[in-house]
């Protein structure tokens, strides 16, 4: 994954070398990238068209054509390094038996934006941490990592004009820089975000001269929308930024600054839209090309800035038609738990009616359909003149997004790979490419990752309470924003009633620990038990651990409030596949307060 545009299969057959790979025509950077390979007992040539370059830029070509050959070895020819990196990633996901029954393979990229955005504000996450997650976006030829460094909670960025801001976890400038040539190395873009003029609570919280008259003075540790935000009309605050985004040109190569845009809902549209225009101008002064979330699109935005869609298709659509070129996010956000296939029914340029309506009927988004439908609503957008020449904007690509409320430095992994690879996928294949064996390609590539030493398997907590695995493996977090609204604001945003903020049971302080947070958003042992029913494959297996589970349950009372239910529903659902019970399975799915037990649509839709 993601699967490469052409394959040319041969008969399989060994290289006589033992030794580890050895690369000629190489420049520094690939020698050090063929060292990430696994030993395959061949030479691999290298054959670039072009100079190298420090860092990758938008529309850098990443195809590459890779023959694999009894005389010469491995033979890859690319126009760029990246090209070439594309291509060893390839080997290093072959390299065992199947390379040898590999002839050629010429692939390259559907999209030149196939970006991973992580909020690094709601939790830190560590520079170690997001090398890893490089190491692993170059295994799947994902190339934009996106930084969302400042929000109401932090502002992980310690700059040197404006040290009073950071906070007590924040990336220095030098961290930051060795980032952006480690991300490199794996032809990973990085885009630095400033989050202007909402989600700034933090920023007033320090400067109270920046804010509006009544802002916050302490910093926030709570979740949702803050009224706080950036005085605009204030020159300080004007000045402020600019230097603020001056020095993240400094540090960040790359071609794109993000502003942020987003959710600013105390100040007025077209003060926004003015500030929005500054600092627009600003980033084209500084050389660089803006992007903004899709709150910004206004008819005085220039056209040259880009837009990243998360509202909903229609974001999408209006910015295209409009003339501004789209970087598409709103099918792919990774903080719902939402299971691979949701997210891969979208493509970023396709048409979405089809995918929204297997996403509104998808049983495990049954729990929170009430509020999916609120959530196609919420969104509008202002009237904009067309594309000045009568043409439209261009989908530039996707970008998954994971917003961290509920995810930490720990738990980053599990939450991004158990679903990451498939929008890898979706981003860099053919459109056709079909979702019929993707459950099996996931869970197979997910194993390769741990293999190959890049990502540890999921652990979902079973290695900590090993006769809890049969109940632990079938669990899967609720979806949405239901575990972060907690189930009072739940009901207040979609029904409208009850509830406030306040009830909220998340705030950035609260430890993330428990078994919930473990595990993987879509359980790939659940699918497989799904399929072996599906199947009328024999379940006494399945059906023994669920009995069992609800047992070694009783050995750790401390668990019992917490999972007693979903326990005590699982051996139910044993009872009704076993043919004991005719009851209807479906309502046993749950949720069991922040548990979803899935396996019960399957075992009701085959009664
Ligand atoms: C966003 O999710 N507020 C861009």
């Amino acid at each position: 994954m993601p699967r490469p545009r052409a394959v040319a299969w041969c008969q399989p057959r060994r290289f006589k070398r033992a030794a580890n790979v050895i690369a000629n025509g190489a420049t520094e950077r690939l020698d050090r990238a063929v060292g990430w390979l696994p030993s395959i007992g061949a030479t691999i040539h290298f054959e670039i068209s072009q100079q190298p370059k420090a860092v990758p830029a938008l529309d850098d070509d990443y195809g590459y054509r890779l023959r694999i050959d009894d005389a010469v070895g491995v033979h890859i020819e690319a126009h760029t390094e990246w090209g070439c990196l594309a291509a060893l990633a390839t080997l290093c996901q072959l390299a065992g038996a199947e390379a040898l029954a590999v002839r050629q393979i010429t692939d390259g990229p559907r999209f030149p934006w196939r970006g991973l955005m992580i909020d690094t504000v709601r939790h830190f996450i560590s520079p170690a941490t997001l090398k890893n997650t490089l190491d692993a976006m170059w295994f799947y030829k994902l190339n934009v990592l996106h930084l969302h460094l400042t929000d109401d909670q932090g502002f992980r960025f310690r700059s040197r004009r404006y040290p009073e801001l950071a906070s007590d976890e924040a990336y220095s400038g030098d961290e930051l820089a060795a980032l952006v040539a480690y991300a490199a190395d794996r032809g990973i873009r990085v885009v630095p975000e400033l989050d202007v003029p909402g989600h700034t609570a933090w920023w007033v919280a320090k400067r109270s001269d920046w804010g509006l008259p009544g802002s916050a003075t302490l910093p926030s540790t709570r979740f949702g929308i803050h009224q706080d935000c950036l005085n605009v009309a204030n020159p300080d605050v004007c000045t402020a930024v600019d230097a603020l985004l001056e020095e993240l040109a400094e540090i960040f190569p790359d071609e794109f600054l993000h502003f942020g845009g987003d959710e600013a809902t105390s100040i007025e549209d077209e003060l926004q839209a003015t500030f929005h225009r500054r600092v627009v101008d600003t980033t084209s002064r500084l050389g660089k090309r803006a992007i903004g979330w899709d709150e910004c699109l206004h008819p005085a935005l220039p056209k040259g800035t880009a837009i990243q869609a998360w509202r909903g298709m229609a974001a999408r659509d209006v910015a295209l038609e409009a003339g501004f070129d789209c970087v598409v996010s709103a099918p792919y956000y990774l903080d719902l738990f939402f299971p691979a296939d949701v997210h891969y029914a979208f493509s970023p340029d396709g048409d979405s009616a089809a995918a929204e309506e297997a996403m509104l009927r998808h049983p495990r988004l049954a729990h929170v359909r009430s509020g999916l439908a609120w959530m196609a609503r919420f969104a509008t957008f202002p009237d904009l003149p067309p594309a000045p020449d009568g043409g439209s904007g261009r989908v530039l690509g996707g970008e998954a997004c994971l917003w961290t409320e509920l995810v930490d430095d720990q738990t980053l992994a599990t939450r991004i790979w158990s679903r990451m690879p498939a929008l890898a996928e979706r981003f860099w294949s053919d459109a056709d490419a079909s979702s019929q064996d993707l459950l099996e390609r996931l869970a197979a590539s997910r194993r390769l990752l741990a293999e190959r030493g890049i990502v540890a398997e999921d652990s979902n907590a079973s290695e900590e309470f090993p006769s809890l695995t049969p109940l632990l493996e079938m669990l899967e977090p609720v979806k949405w924003y239901r575990r972060l609204l907690g189930s009072a604001e739940f009901e207040r945003r979609v029904n409208g009633i009850g509830g406030s903020a306040e009830d909220r049971p998340y705030n950035a302080t609260t430890p993330l620990r428990r078994i919930v947070d473990r595990l993987a958003p879509e359980s790939l042992a659940s699918r497989r038990a799904e399929a072996d029913l599906a199947a009328g494959a024999p379940m006494q297996k399945w059906i023994a651990g669920w009995r069992q589970q609800r047992i070694a349950l009783a050995e750790y009372p401390a668990l019992l409030e917490e999972l007693g239910d979903a326990s005590a529903a699982l051996a139910e659902i044993a009872a009704i596949a076993a043919g004991e019970s005719n009851a209807d399975a479906s309502p046993l799915a749950g949720p069991f307060g922040e548990y979803l037990l899935p396996i019960a649509y399957a075992v009701a839709s085959r009664r």
